[in-house]
């Protein structure tokens, strides 16, 4: 077992804190990868969120590996970063941390946020009025939350249609298959629905909480454009757009932005995203920024100004507090609120107590990866929750719930009596880990192909297009 008395406790400096947290990191990334007990991960991870949650109150700031604290450093006096610290889930847009293997308890979240289950009957409705059977994802639970969706379909189908508002934050240039996951389900929802999409994609935000600049968040922009264009946007319907570009171009999205901070106080900012005295006030403004887009007056070339167009968001839940920010004030300044509709998140090869990081290229699955990385990744890395051995595995079964193989497979395998009967052969034990591995390889493997083919095609003018400001062809 690790020693968990001692660590973290008592009076630590920053960097005394900052060096036991990369010890711990270390610590929990040997464990993982040694296929340790579970309890002894567990009790690992929980020790290393500890720490965390002390080096914010210490410091403020948030722990990255690679940046120690910075020294005019401030204690700080509040943040929902104290999540976790209780045995809860840590959810919020900046961490996601978890001691349970089979991931975040989700229904936990529905009750901690105050949002609605996409219960049988929400997706039996959505089948209903659309027409079509329901995406993968829906079937699965893969998007398992909303707000007010109801309502969305309740006016489509008195004809009163809406728009679809997503994004990404573009960190770096490299994009996993889990940074699709919005957009797949995103581009189903366009086709079904036939409705406009706004992207926007947050270089601004990046800036102001990496340590990149701004030409680079800039360039990571229009090339993760190139990968979303990649998914299938009809360019028809679909704007795509830079903050550090639009938010200069249009006077109307300013004015949104403008009216949303007069309407939001620090101290509520404080409490939804837990800034502190030593936050820049970039990111104290930023929330307004990305709760713009969610008001079609911001977009008078798709709009003609209206500013009654109801907006529906789909996002990883981690993304809520911007849109429960942005939903609070929508009344006060004129505006319907915004619907919402939550992703879980994709599981790390490693396990799914965290979702994936870009930084750490063995903890997923890149959309540049070749068939052979692909093949290696995920015989070398992918939790399993297979027996030690085939003796144990035949005579008693894999566990499907933990095993990351099987989670992926549920994103991407479309047919559900096949994923059906992988899950009840891995339980019994007919199916091994390295049969699993394998049909998830071949699963994988076609699909970043014909990413990687799509994205080729996509040429600077189309991205050109995409990114202006422009009317768009749909009937509201
Ligand atoms: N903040 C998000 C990120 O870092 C990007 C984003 C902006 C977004 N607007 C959004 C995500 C709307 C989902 C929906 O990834």
């Amino acid at each position: 077992m690790t020693d968990c008395q001692g660590n973290g406790e008592g009076s630590n400096s920053p960097m005394e804190l900052y060096e036991k947290l990369n010890a711990q990191g270390d610590i929990v990334r040997s464990l993982k990868t040694a296929k340790a007990e579970k309890t002894e991960i567990d009790a690992a991870v929980q020790l290393l969120l500890k720490l965390k949650t002390d080096y914010k109150q210490v410091t403020g700031q948030d722990y990255k590996a690679g940046c120690p604290p910075s020294e005019n450093v401030v204690a700080s006096d509040n943040g929902p970063a104290l999540d976790g610290a209780d045995g809860e889930d840590t959810v919020d847009p900046w961490n996601v941390a978890t001691t349970n293997a089979k991931g975040v308890d989700y229904d936990k979240l529905i009750v901690r946020f105050g949002s609605s289950k996409i219960d049988k009957e929400l997706v039996d409705r959505v089948e209903k009025v659309s027409g079509q059977k329901p995406h993968r994802f829906l079937r699965r639970g893969i998007f398992f939350s909303h707000r007010d969706m109801h309502q969305v379909l309740d006016a489509y189908e008195k004809h009163k249609s809406f728009y679809l508002y997503t994004g990404r934050g573009p960190s770096s240039e490299a994009m996993h298959v889990g940074h699709l996951i919005p957009f797949i389900f995103t581009k189903w929802l366009q086709d079904v629905f036939d409705i406009p999409l706004v992207i926007q994609l947050t270089d601004d935000e990046k800036y102001l909480w990496k340590d990149l600049t701004l030409e680079e968040c800039h360039r990571f922009a229009v090339e993760n454009a190139k990968d979303i264009i990649a998914c299938g946007f009809d360019v028809n319907k679909t704007f795509i757009f830079s903050d550090l570009d639009y938010m200069g171009a249009s006077p109307e999205f300013y004015r949104n932005v403008v009216k949303i901070q007069k309407h939001v106080t620090f101290n509520q900012v404080k409490g939804i995203f837990g800034f502190t005295d030593s936050d820049c006030i970039g990111k104290i403004s930023f929330p307004a920024i990305q709760a713009a887009p969610s008001f079609s007056n911001s977009f008078p070339q798709i709009f003609g100004g209206r500013k009654d167009v109801q907006c529906l968001i789909p996002c990883a839940i981690d993304q809520d507090p911007y849109f429960r920010m942005t939903r609070d004030v929508a009344p006060r300044i004129g505006y319907p609120k915004p619907a919402l509709l939550h992703s879980t998140f994709f599981p790390a090869l490693q396990g799914a107590q965290t979702k994936m990081s870009a930084s750490d290229a063995n903890s997923s699955i890149f959309l540049t990866d070749t068939p052979k990385q692909i093949k290696n990744k995920v015989n070398k890395h992918a939790f399993s929750g297979g027996k030690d051995t085939v003796e144990e595995h035949r005579k008693h079964g894999g566990n499907p719930d933990v095993d990351v193989s099987f989670m992926y497979l549920t994103f991407f395998l479309e047919d559900d009596e096949q994923l059906e009967k992988i899950r009840q052969d891995y339980a019994s034990g007919a199916l091994l880990t390295g049969e699993l591995k394998k049909i998830l390889i071949e699963t994988l493997q076609p699909m970043i192909a014909q990413h990687q083919e799509r994205r080729k095609l996509v040429t600077e003018e189309m991205v050109q297009q995409f990114m202006t400001p422009r009317p768009l062809n749909f009937k509201l």
